[in-house]
């Protein structure tokens, strides 16, 4: 078998910190449990515009083809807000979703024990979180055309389009109900059906896609009232599958429910390529923060569970994925906490290499 190849882009601001941590944690693997993986590196976003002109070279775009998973850190930062739309760093990002294909982003929300406290939500409301937002991510509003600022008699009109063909919901809503098939065959699909026409085809053809699932109990919800819901009960919540712009607000708000936005990863996956493996880019669901970048005061977590999503999904290593993850619950549970953590409850303050040490540590020990 080859070895497998990972294309790491570590971006802008803490990006870089972060994924130095988690090459520490991928060489660990390939010196601990012959996990070898074929690393290249690239640059994306700003520092890529700040080479090259343009937030992703052709080039890079053309590598993340051709791997079997790309890592990403974080793109963005104050210095590149004036830039030119087009030559944003966002953009670069956007790019590798739109021409990978990656129309199906996971982004878990999970609660971990040692963080309970933390959460802006009452303990027992959070404690044992699980949920799985499902965001449809290569289409909607994101992307729809017409798009613009235009010039409509003596004023300036912003535009875009939610546009969803039916294939593009049907193949998010199959992915969300396999991935519900694996848990707790539970599936929330949220729009807006009572304002929006796409809305409307939404609900439709999750419908449809769901007879194919029978086992899985499937419910809607307007996206505004599951908003609601989710700071109400989000335990009630197993998936929930959602466009692009809904998938992103809500997707931050889960995040929070947890206590830490430096805690939570995120896959995005496209169709199977012929080695069977999906198009495939993890990330964490956290920004570039400028103002902590190059302080050792970020939180790696969210980027090393990200490689841990990248064993499972890509990778076929789930049991090493547990592994990690599990090494993650230890160090937590043992009050390390970097800046992001540092709840009225205190712990032992860390800095981003610090937790990466105390992982590597928590790995050797679950040899
Ligand atoms: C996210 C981010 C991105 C998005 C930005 C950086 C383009 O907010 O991944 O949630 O809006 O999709
Ligand atoms: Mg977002």
């Amino acid at each position: 078998m080859t070895t497998p190849s990972l294309l790491i882009l570590p971006g802008d601001g803490i990006g870089p910190e972060v994924m130095a941590e988690v090459r520490r944690i991928i060489d660990w693997f390939g010196a601990k449990r012959g996990l070898q993986f074929d690393v290249s590196e690239d640059l994306v976003g700003g520092c890529a515009y700040d080479k090259h002109g343009t937030p992703l070279h052709d080039d890079t775009m053309a590598k993340a083809q051709e791997v079997d998973a790309v890592l990403l850190g974080a793109v963005g930062g104050p210095q590149y807000d004036n830039l030119d739309f087009s030559v944003k760093p966002e953009r670069g990002l956007l790019r590798l979703r739109k021409e990978m294909d990656l129309f199906s982003n996971l982004r878990p929300a999970q609660c971990f024990d040692a963080l309970s406290d933390f959460s802006s939500l009452k303990k027992d409301v959070v404690a044992g979180l699980d949920i799985m937002i499902v965001r449809e991510l290569t289409s909607g509003v994101y992307f729809g055309e017409p798009r613009g600022i235009f010039t409509e008699g003596n004023e300036r009109v912003g535009i875009n389009t939610q546009r969803y063909t039916e294939s593009e919901i049907a193949r998010v809503a199959r992915s969300a109900f396999e991935l519900a098939m694996k848990r707790d065959k539970k599936l929330c699909s949220m729009e807006k059906a009572n304002v929006m026409e796409s809305g409307i085809l939404w609900r439709e053809v999750v419908t449809e896609v769901g007879r194919d699932y029978p086992e899985v109990e499937l419910s809607h919800m307007y996206a505004d009232a599951g908003a609601m819901q989710l700071t109400r009960w989000p335990k009630q919540f197993d998936v929930i599958v959602t466009d692009n712009l809904f998938g992103d607000l809500l997707s931050d708000l889960a995040a929070m429910l947890t206590g830490s936005l430096g805690m939570l990863p995120s896959a995005s996956l496209g169709a199977p390529m012929e080695n069977g493996r999906p198009k495939a880019l993890y990330e964490p669901v956290h920004g570039s923060a400028p103002d902590i970048a190059g302080q050792g005061k970020a939180n790696p977590i969210a980027c090393i569970l990200s490689f841990a999503m990248a064993l499972r999904y890509s990778f076929d290593q789930g049991t090493e994925a547990a592994r990690l993850e599990a090494a993650i619950e230890k160090v937590l549970a043992d009050g390390l906490r970097t800046a992001d953590l540092m709840g009225p409850e205190g712990g032992i303050p860390v800095s981003t290499s610090g937790m990466g040490d105390a992982i590597l540590g928590a790995l050797d020990a679950s040899l």
